[in-house]
């Protein structure tokens, strides 16, 4: 039997994405296993989520001790649960360098438009307001800076006459659904590698022949 990956989510808020990686893992789709949900917000429904799977699930409060105190607590957690891969699913606070450096190459992010455009907070209402026709979502390992990191997967959503933020949110959303465990499970697999600036992604089974794929979404290549 393969080893499965243990996993840790690094969340702020509602959690679907964190939803996403728990059914595709149930369902057989990934070689890996939430281990504990980390939140700094004691009211994310994430948490709660996790409960409901009876993944372990942590509150650590950011607030009144610095930085570093509250990431060497994150820390812990994870290294105590023996933790192969982060993933920030929809975490909010930004990681320090110290931080990231220490899980470089073994923590990894979602963003809800197509780096390099739109970092930040509101990827999603920034790209509809600057006028964009095409936006979508990108997996990324995390460096230093934020929303930086080498690119693993994108996939690209057409802007609907119409859309307002919230509509192309929860378009772009779904599609997070999907990249995110696959992301995952290419790591899983031992089929990413980070070359400079760039993923090298090992040829290997697509999850287009194996899983629904959506409509008029179209999808880097290794999804
Ligand atoms: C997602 O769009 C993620 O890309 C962004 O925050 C959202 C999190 O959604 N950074 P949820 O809490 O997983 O539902």
């Amino acid at each position: 039997m393969v080893k499965k990956l243990r996993l840790g989510i690094l969340a702020s808020g509602t959690g679907t994405d964190l939803q996403s990686i728990i059914d595709a893992s149930e369902k057989g789709m990934m070689d890996a296993e939430v281990k504990v949900v980390i939140s700094d917000n004691k009211d994310a429904y994430a948490l709660k989520r996790a409960e409901k799977h009876k993944i372990k699930a942590f509150f650590v409060d950011p607030k009144s001790k610095k930085k570093e105190e509250h990431e060497q607590e994150i820390n812990k957690i994870l290294e105590e649960n023996e933790i192969d891969l982060v993933v920030g699913a929809g975490y909010m606070k930004i990681l320090s360098p110290g931080f990231v450096r220490k899980w470089y190459g073994k923590l990894i992010n979602i963003h809800p438009a197509l780096l390099p455009s739109f970092k930040g907070p509101n990827g999603q209402g920034d790209a509809l307001g600057y006028g964009v026709k095409i936006s979508g979502c990108t997996t990324h390992f995390m460096d230093e800076e934020m929303d930086h990191g080498p690119i693993i997967l994108q996939a690209a959503v057409k802007v609907q006459p119409g859309d307002d933020r919230d509509k192309l949110a929860s378009r772009i959303l779904e599609v997070e659904h999907q990249i995110l465990p696959r992301t995952i499970q290419l790591f899983a697999e031992g089929r990413l590698k980070i070359v400079g600036r760039k993923v090298e992604i090992r040829k290997g089974e697509s999850w287009k022949n194996k899983y629904k794929v959506l409509p008029d979404v179209l999808y880097s290549e290794g999804y």
